[in-house]
């Protein structure tokens, strides 16, 4: 069963879990996702909030595991908004693995993030970095990883909890691709930039502690991160023991680097516009991703800026075509 398989990353994961095999049900309220991304396995429209809604898909399905990336995920709207976070993205969650227990489902995976780290003390960051988020979105994210540390004790759930730096790029074949809106994300809106969709892309801080000046991120390209998701199902499915891992690039990029590379692929010329640095924009946030190439045996294949790049744009102009944007 893939929650918020209707969203950008689940439907990624969904292709690939396809592709090796398994069988698919996406459960999505449609509140953030989209209909269109969901072209492989079944499809029940719902909210996972809706405990009497969630018995009844479990029995007339018959689900093995659950991969959970259903959430509200913009950090500055959970500063505004934080029940709205909480409810969603805790209770939602928290109504969800009840269900499971009560139906015997025991492993789960689940998108956590590198916001559960805060501002990092040291880089890159390793899993056994501290967890100190800084906004209601990190918060959420946290309190759910103490949950399934509890139910692992208490019920017996095998988890794992992945925590994703920068999902970006696009299905290599560009079936599907990164839909937000709106849309926060650096890269898709650097091609918005290319696509003429915006007048220009803003770099927020030019006078940071970094080679070019401009803040450091780590992007990992979306279908390594499904791959990861198969082989964290198939640690569990071995025997393997509940965790957490850092899934990254190992090194970051930065926005300059980014904008630099958008202009050699897209073949346009993308303005930029220098801004005054954003308040808790720490300057980089690269993660280890160590542990999960060691434990999970994962071996990311589109780790270049420019792979991460191509197949967004590939996508991106798809995208505007096909869905009359
Ligand atoms: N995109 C990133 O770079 C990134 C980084 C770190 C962590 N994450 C986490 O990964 C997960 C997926 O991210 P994404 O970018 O694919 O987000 P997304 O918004 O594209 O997908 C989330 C999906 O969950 C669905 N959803 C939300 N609440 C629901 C509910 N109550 N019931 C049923 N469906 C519900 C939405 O409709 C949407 O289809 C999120 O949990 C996010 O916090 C994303």
């Amino acid at each position: 069963m893939i929650v918020g398989g209707a969203g950008y990353i689940g439907s990624h994961v969904n292709k690939v879990l396809h592709g090796k095999g398994y069988e698919t049900l996406v459960v999505d309220n449609l509140s953030r996702g989209h209909r269109e991304l969901v072209k492989w396995g079944e499809f029940v429209q719902g909210d996972i909030g809706d405990a009497a809604f969630l018995r009844r898909v479990f029995d007339d399905y018959h689900v093995d595991a659950v991969m959970h990336f259903a959430a509200f995920a913009y950090v500055g709207e959970s500063v505004a908004d934080p029940g709205k976070y909480y409810q969603n993205n805790v209770s939602n969650t928290l109504t969800l693995l009840n269900v499971m227990k009560e139906k015997g489902v025991g492993r789960f995976i689940f998108s956590s993030t590198c916001s559960t780290y805060g501002v990092p003390s040291q880089i890159p960051i390793t899993e056994e970095h501290s967890q100190c988020p800084i906004n209601p979105y990190g918060e959420s994210k946290l309190m759910v990883e103490r949950i399934l540390r509890d139910f692992g004790v208490a019920y017996g759930l095998k988890s794992i909890s992945l925590r994703y730096f920068n999902a970006a790029g696009a299905d290599i074949d560009a079936e599907i691709g990164e839909w937000h809106e709106p849309e926060t994300h650096l890269i898709p809106l650097v091609l918005d930039a290319a696509m003429g969709r915006r007048e220009d892309i803003s770099i927020f801080g030019t006078d940071y502690k970094t080679p070019d000046g401009t803040c450091i991120r780590d992007y990992v390209h979306v279908t390594d991160l499904a791959d990861a998701h198969v082989l964290a199902l198939e640690y569990l499915s071995a025997g393997g023991d509940s965790n957490a891992f850092n899934l990254g690039n190992g090194s970051g990029f930065s926005v300059r680097e980014v904008i630099d590379v958008a202009r050699k692929v897209s073949g346009r010329n993308i303005k930029a516009a220098e801004c005054p640095r954003r308040a808790g924009d720490p300057p980089v946030l690269v993660g280890s991703a160590e542990k999960a190439q060691k434990c999970l045996k994962w071996t990311p294949v589109y780790g270049k800026l420019e792979s991460i790049i191509e197949t967004a744009w590939i996508w991106h102009k798809q995208f505007n075509r096909r869905y009359n944007y």
